[in-house]
């Protein structure tokens, strides 16, 4: 199993709007004849009008979220068969707005990862620490325990991603070091080493907090980043060219 390296997503969160897909085209435009993998996370609600705008292109498109069942009584939910039908080929799952907002726990997003996988969706699985989990030197144990807890054994041999987002570099301008990036990118491969084995090898490993076209190309180049998960910088076409120009 070979992953393509590296992979560029872009979370919009609640934000876009059908004016917004112009943004998409102008991206997908200016893309072509480019290798590089790239993918749009926008609310549900455009996924497929966003597929619709971007026939043909190699933008990929992901869900946000979706429920650990295919259907049933569950307002507001959504499900990986529903994102995947409408274009959806990639989901976020576990992202930090959500474990703090919704109680999601590590066994409720694996479970959502067993789902993505069931409904034929890529999962991107979450992991990150808050300032004061660093502060106090548990940076690494928080994540890696994020990552025993979030990846189902049936992840084995599937194409996935890991995104070490840090709560506090989310949305803020602040980001880790260099060496920390590093040093916390190391830990989640010798993590997924522990628990797949030599698939551990494959997955990439995506860093999420205020990547921006000023600090791309250093942390795109880091030790084991296999890529980036970009919120407000993935809105505008042009921000979001600039990192992956970075590539
Ligand atoms: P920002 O790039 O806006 O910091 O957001 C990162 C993120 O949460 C991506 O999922």
């Amino acid at each position: 199993m070979t992953i393509p390296r590296p992979l560029i997503a872009g979370n919009w969160k609640m934000n876009g709007s059908l004016a917004a897909l112009e943004e998409a085209r102008t991206l997908a435009a200016a893309l072509s004849g480019k290798s590089v993998r790239v993918a749009i996370c926008p609310p549900s609600t455009l996924v497929g009008p966003m597929r619709q705008a971007l026939l043909n292109s190699q933008v990929l498109i992901g869900g946000q979220d979706c429920h650990p069942e295919v259907a049933g009584p569950f307002t507001g939910d959504i499900s990986a068969e529903m994102l995947a039908e409408a274009g959806a080929v990639m989901v976020i799952l576990g992202h930090s707005e959500r474990r703090a907002a919704y109680g999601e726990t590590d066994d409720r997003v694996a479970a959502k990862v067993g789902a993505a996988l069931r409904g034929g969706l890529e999962p991107i699985v979450c992991v990150g620490e808050t300032l004061d989990q660093r502060k106090a030197g548990d940076a690494l144990s928080v994540v890696t325990a994020q990552i025993r807890g979030s990846l189902p054994a049936t992840l084995a041999g599937r194409v996935f991603s890991v995104a070490y987002e840090p709560i506090w570099a989310i949305g803020t301008g602040l980001t880790p070091t260099l060496s920390e990036i590093e040093e916390m990118h190391l830990a989640i491969r010798a993590t997924l080493g522990d628990v797949f084995g030599t698939d551990g090898s494959s997955p990439l490993i995506l860093y999420g907090g205020s990547v921006k076209p000023s600090n791309a190309a250093e942390i795109l180049h880091a030790a084991e980043v296999g890529g980036a998960l970009v919120g407000g910088a993935s809105l505008k076409a042009t921000d979001f060219l600039g990192i992956i120009e970075a590539v």
